[in-house]
């Protein structure tokens, strides 16, 4: 018999250049999930404006992360790939939702206790209810899987409870969305300096975007943080020559790596080889994806189509959901 595929959804807010942790923590999952599941990936305009009031650079970042996602593999015939503005049953869905999310548990939740340390000039209402609108992203296609990272597993237990609070008052709709990856492929990719994750916005000089020029890369892999090297064999390695060996699993081959960690372990290491055999594989892994997404974002009215296909794919699946919910609501009149 033939049996439905389950559905996956995940979301990219368009708030700055995509990087290695977006891909090796997001993307990848994205384009291994799209053979075997009905996939749809969303660009995340709506929650931007949460951080990022100003729209000027708002439709040009829209069309990178589409042309970017593109780039990394994801095929449009595919997966559904589309804006989350072009779909407005996602905001009928989150003010529906918005009367089963509580004031507390909004307030308690993580992310927003820190959004509020860094913006406290805007405290929206929008800020508050983000997760309400995530949950309506993944409800509106009743997504049971969600490739996220680690740091989004607190707005997947809420969009499981605002499902649950639906399905018990008014009647099942809703499936209970799970965060999801392969395995041990989830990672944090650690930002050049070690200190922290490469991010969007902070630290561009130690996070690697996936528009860097080769110079660029070649530059920024080359300031990473080392020291003299390990004096005797068998020194305990440091945690920012530890993110150096992360960062060339994701990209280098084994006998490379195996190199480098035999002449750790011999004191034999030199700290520039490493880093320059680290920043000709990170030039031979992104500027493939590099080039190609500039040359999508070249032909800005195949994106654009691509964005508007995708949006109608998508309403089909939400239009469905909303009818369904009218009805349990008993908001359907005619
Ligand atoms: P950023 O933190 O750069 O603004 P987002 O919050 O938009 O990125 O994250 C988009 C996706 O990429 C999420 O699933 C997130 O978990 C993942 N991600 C972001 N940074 C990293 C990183 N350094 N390592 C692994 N995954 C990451
Ligand atoms: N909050 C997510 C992030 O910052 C982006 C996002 C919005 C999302 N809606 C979503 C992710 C729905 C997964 C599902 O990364």
């Amino acid at each position: 018999m033939y049996k439905q595929k389950e559905i996956v959804l995940s979301g990219i807010r368009p708030t700055g250049f995509l990087h290695l942790g977006n891909y090796f923590g997001a993307m990848r999952n994205y384009v291994r999930m799209q053979e075997e599941y009905e996939c749809y990936f969303f660009v995340a305009d709506w929650h931007s404006l949460t951080t990022h009031p100003d729209t000027k650079e708002l439709k040009q970042s829209v069309l990178r992360v589409v042309a970017e996602n593109i780039a990394a593999g994801i095929n449009p015939q595919k997966a559904c790939l589309y804006a989350q503005s072009t779909v407005p049953e996602i905001a009928e869905l989150y003010l529906l939702l918005n009367m089963l999310a509580y004031k507390g548990e909004l307030e308690k939740t993580v992310t927003f206790k820190d959004k509020v340390r860094l913006q406290p000039e805007n405290v929206n209402a929008g800020l508050l209810t983000y997760p309400v609108l995530q949950a309506a992203d993944i409800l509106i296609h009743r997504s049971k899987y969600v490739p996220v990272g680690k740091d989004q597993e607190q707005h997947l237990e809420m969009a499981r409870n605002f499902a649950q609070r639906f399905n018990y008052r008014y009647g099942d709709v809703f499936p209970e969305p799970q965060a999801f990856n392969y395995g041990s492929d989830l990672v944090k990719v650690p930002s050049l300096d070690g200190s922290g994750k490469m991010s969007k916005s902070e630290n561009q000089m130690v996070t690697l975007y996936l528009a860097d020029d080769d110079d660029l890369i070649r530059k920024k892999v080359m300031k990473a943080k080392t020291d003299s090297g390990p004096t005797e064999p068998g020194t305990e390695m440091p945690e920012y020559i530890k993110n150096l060996f992360l960062l060339m699993s994701l990209v280098s081959d084994e006998s490379t790596i195996s190199l480098f960690k035999q002449q750790y372990n011999n004191a034999s290491i030199r700290y520039g080889d490493m880093k320059k055999a680290l920043a000709d594989d990170m030039v031979k892994f992104i500027s493939p994806i590099r080039e190609r997404a500039n040359n999508l974002l070249d032909d800005t009215a195949s994106l654009q189509k691509i964005i508007k296909d995708g949006g109608e794919k998508a309403r089909i699946s939400a239009q469905k959901t909303i009818e369904a919910v009218r009805e349990k609501l008993g908001v359907n009149y005619y």
